[in-house]
């Protein structure tokens, strides 16, 4: 043993760790060579000790005392302003005033798919990507309205490096300066004693902090700023999962403007009533959505006087915001959720193991009962839901592939038109078309001798 005592990293960095009870972060700090202390000690920089302190802490304190929960009134698909609704999107389009919205930070870990999730194959014959897939509405609708749309992208430490690779690499799929990376946030797991995961000797167990964390990572990131200098007022917000949905919807868009509404839902039949998704509804007599987990299943199965379900508006997180209610709502915390999952990582003697722990995230949809005027607008599953989230069974591959050639088909039978029997001749990308309209006028462009 040297008199000197092992390597120590800064003597802040170490003090405060110490302080909260976290120093065997540090533990195998002598055996990290240089470039492992150095990224450790970024690492460990990065932590809002006070803030994990408290969230443990707070972690069993339990949710609200069980607010009161009510239906809420959806605007249904048949909704006589849906005429006008179209009328006021399509102009708010031409104007150029949307932006896009899409969270890709998440880890991925159901579909068990190392690469970012938006690197997954979901073109059923040509195999494009999900990134490619969403970048082809962004191109479709840019052309079609007039106006190049920013779209802002939100990766986190756990993929960011591959996904602006990947964007780079296919040559910004042809939207360059259109894109913008915002970073989320990172949040250590804890584990059942309240001390931080390791991973492994020379990193923290770390996790994203939530798609809530896209407020805040608009905002630092300097998007908001961004968006507002290309005169964006609305935002249409989508997750990287689900290839099926319309991020330029000119109805939801157009109720959206009628409104006034600050922050828009789209919502669809829950499939049954102990489907995985959250509800739109009123909680203690405000809008808010209701995580599957926190409905009592008597509730889920209740039923209302047409036969339906009574809570049965399943949350497709395809949502609108005016931007400035996301400039309002910098700096404003949105509630955490705690959940219990296993982590690999080491314990005290360096040996890897599946750690109990506790990881925290904020949810987008707690911002809801902020917004004036919320609304959630009905859409159908089949047009526009099915999000790619496990390896197998329901929301694969598997199930995202047929629901991608269902709906061209039935967009194909809607016209009167005969599909191609042959699945390798039935794939529409979205710069063909994105929706039942855009659909009809490929078929007239090509009918017209392919002319565009
Ligand atoms: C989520 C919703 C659920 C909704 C369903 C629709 C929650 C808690 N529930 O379920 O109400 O019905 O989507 O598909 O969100 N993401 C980030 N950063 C993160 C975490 C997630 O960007 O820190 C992104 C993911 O990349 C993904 C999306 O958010 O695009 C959804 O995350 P995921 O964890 O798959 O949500 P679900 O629990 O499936």
């Amino acid at each position: 043993m040297s008199s000197a005592g092992p390597p120590q990293p800064e003597p802040e960095l170490l003090a405060a760790f110490r302080d909260a009870g976290q120093e065997h972060v540090f533990a195998f700090w002598s055996e990290l060579d240089e470039a492992r202390r150095a990224e450790l000690a970024r690492q460990a920089g990065t932590v809002d000790l006070a803030l994990v302190t408290r969230l443990f802490r707070e972690a069993d304190a339990g949710r609200l005392a069980n607010p009161e929960i009510a239906p809420f009134p959806v605007i249904g698909a048949d909704d006589a302003g849906r005429g006008r609704a179209r009328a006021a999107g399509q102009d708010a389009l031409g104007r150029g005033v949307v932006g896009f919205v899409t969270v890709a930070g998440g880890q991925a870990t159901r579909l068990g798919f190392g690469p970012p999730k938006g690197a997954r194959a979901v073109g059923p014959v040509s195999g494009k990507s999900l990134f490619r897939w969403h970048a082809e509405k962004v191109q479709a609708t840019s052309l079609r309205y007039g106006h190049a749309i920013p779209w802002a992208i939100m990766t986190s430490d756990a993929n960011d490096r591959a996904t602006e690779e990947l964007f780079e690499a296919e040559g910004w799929f042809g939207l360059e300066g259109q894109v913008r990376f915002v970073r989320q946030q990172m949040l250590p797991a804890m584990d059942g004693t309240g001390r931080i995961v390791l991973q492994d000797a020379g990193r923290i167990a770390m996790s994203p902090n939530g798609h809530g964390g896209v407020i805040d990572a608009l905002g630092r990131g300097g998007a908001l700023d961004w968006f507002a200098e290309r005169g964006v007022e609305y935002l249409s917000y989508f997750q990287v999962d689900n290839p099926l949905v319309n991020p330029a919807d000119p109805v939801f868009l157009g109720f959206q403007v009628e409104r006034e509404s600050e922050m828009s839902a789209k919502v669809v039949r829950k499939r049954d009533p102990l489907e995985k998704a959250g509800v739109v509804v009123l909680l203690g007599g405000r809008p808010g959505v209701l995580e599957y987990t926190e409905l009592p299943e008597e509730l889920a199965r209740s039923e209302d006087s047409d036969g339906h379900l009574r809570f049965g508006w399943a949350n497709i997180a395809a949502h609108v915001f005016t931007r400035t209610f996301l400039e309002r709502m910098q700096g404003w915390a949105l509630p955490w959720h705690a959940a219990r999952k296993s982590v690999p990582g080491i314990d005290q003697e360096g040996r890897a193991v599946h750690v109990p722990a506790l990881k925290f995230e904020t949810f987008i949809f707690d911002a809801i009962p902020e917004a004036r005027n919320f609304l959630a607008l009905e859409t159908s599953r089949e047009e526009e839901f099915a999000p790619l989230k496990n390896a197998e069974g329901e929301n694969s591959p598997v199930t995202v592939r047929a629901a991608i050639l269902a709906r061209t088909r039935r967009w194909y039978s809607t016209l009167g038109l005969r599909a191609p029997e042959d699945p390798d001749l039935l794939e529409i990308g979205p710069l063909e078309a994105y929706d039942l309209e855009t659909f009809a006028e490929y078929v007239g462009r090509v009918a017209g001798g392919g002319q565009e």
